[in-house]
């Protein structure tokens, strides 16, 4: 039986790998600017983690976690987001101590138990970045902002800012109370996830994707419109912020995240080009997470994209000389060419140069087709009577043109055309 890989989980093939190592480096680049630093984290973690954060009643926990136990009896879980690891780790690590705001970024999998489809996998990667310490409005719209250019960066077009605000533990009591009552005069319609769990709940009604429940979604009453005078101040000055900093955006009411942690703003970024998983990205205010994680008091915020989304939605036709092409095949012919092929590949390899070879001696001709099936800038042709002339034959693929070089010489040679296109 072919062992094939798990429904809903990809291979990045190395064709392919450029584009993610373009979109990485694009990341550092633009989250540096604003003092962002990477921190790495375990892919497992204690399943109590994700419980008490994510939230016990969302999709997430419910029916889409890897959770194992381990070979001593322990609940593990794959990690199916970010955010949780990156305070767990700020407790544990007493990362609280100034300067007050700690900003950090992460890249890497996530694991979901989620129906696959296109944009939607099981294993996905994400770049999160969380900004840790400020209760801060200009926090939000920096990071906000941070993510848009680096959209921008990357070429992307079509995309929509949209942001709401899920209020505060002050506001939110009373607007679930009022929000339970409406739900109930609809409950015969519900699925029946969110007639289990509007009781315990009644948010996650809004985030349900069921289509039925969609429908009753537009009816039920917006926490915008229960927002305490705090949680309305904040999400204001957000508005001014991003008008200021000319960053287009809507207001969207209905957009309620699918993880329990946030409060005030809550944001996602989407894109027409994605089909029906449109979210590249979501994020928001978290500001009361660590403290339940049991460290001290510390408003947060920051966001996680999809890494697969992004790279479908990247314009990458412009940037194919980033794929990373030899700049010389060796074309070895004959025994005594072998010994002196190897020694001219290590040597250019020493000097810095990308070196590819063929390792089965086959003609001329299928040689000539592997160095350009490579799409090598130059081909370096030794046969038994360069060798024997100590002349060997330089060819410029783009051009054709071939010249002859001595062995001495070559490396000179090799510099002068590489760097004359
Ligand atoms: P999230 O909205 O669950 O947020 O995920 C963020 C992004 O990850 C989504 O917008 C989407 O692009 C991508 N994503 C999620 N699930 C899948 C999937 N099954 N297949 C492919 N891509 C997917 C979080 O994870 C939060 N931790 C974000 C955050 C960070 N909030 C504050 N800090």
């Amino acid at each position: 039986m072919k062992i094939q890989s798990i429904r809903g989980v990809k291979d990045i093939l190395p064709d392919e790998i450029w584009k993610w190592q373009h979109i990485e480096s694009i990341a550092h680049k633009v989250y540096a600017r604003y003092g962002f630093k990477e921190i790495r984290l375990p892919i497992f973690e204690d399943t109590r983690l994700f419980s008490r954060s994510i939230g016990e009643t969302t999709d997430i926990v419910e029916k889409e976690m890897y959770t194992f136990q381990d070979r001593s009896g322990d609940s593990i879980t794959l990690r199916p987001e970010g955010t949780a690891s990156v305070v767990r780790a700020y407790v544990e690590h007493k990362m609280h101590t100034p300067p007050s705001i700690l900003k950090m970024f992460y890249v890497g999998p996530m694991f979901r138990y989620e129906r696959p489809q296109a944009g939607r996998l099981r294993q996905f990667n994400q770049i999160g970045v969380e900004a840790m310490g400020s209760p801060s409005p200009i926090v939000d719209v920096e990071v906000m902002t941070m993510l848009i250019e680096f959209f921008k960066e990357l070429g992307l077009t079509n995309i929509k800012l949209q942001i709401n605000s899920l209020g505060s533990q002050d506001c939110r009591p009373h607007y679930r109370n009022i929000l339970k009552a409406e739900i109930e005069k609809y409950l015969d319609k519900l699925c029946p996830n969110c007639t289990n769990r509007y009781q315990r709940n009644p948010l996650r009604v809004l985030d349900c994707k069921v289509e039925q429940c969609g429908k009753i979604k537009q009816e039920l009453p917006k926490l915008i419109d229960h927002l305490d005078l705090a949680s309305a101040k904040h999400f204001s000055e957000v508005q001014f912020l991003l008008d200021s900093a000319g960053t287009s955006y809507s207001v969207n009411p209905n957009l309620v995240r699918g993880l329990d942690y946030y409060n005030s703003t809550a944001f996602e970024v989407t894109s027409e080009n994605l089909g029906a998983q449109n979210a590249i990205c979501g994020g928001g205010r978290y500001d009361t997470l660590v403290e339940e994680l049991d460290g001290p008091s510390t408003p947060c915020f920051g966001f996680a994209l999809g890494l697969e989304r992004l790279v479908s939605l990247v314009p990458f036709e412009n940037q194919k000389l980033l794929l990373k092409k030899p700049d010389i095949f060796i074309v070895c012919l004959g025994d005594k060419a072998k010994v002196v092929t190897f020694q001219i590949a290590h040597e250019l390899r020493l000097k810095g140069l990308r070196v590819e070879r063929d390792y089965e001696f086959g003609s001329m001709k299928s040689q000539m087709r592997k160095a350009n099936k490579t799409q090598c800038r130059l081909t370096l042709i030794l046969g038994e009577n360069e060798i024997h002339s100590k002349k060997y034959v330089l060819k410029n693929m783009e051009t054709g043109e071939q010249i002859e070089c001595s062995a001495q010489d070559i490396s000179i040679e090799i510099d002068k055309l590489l760097n004359s296109s």
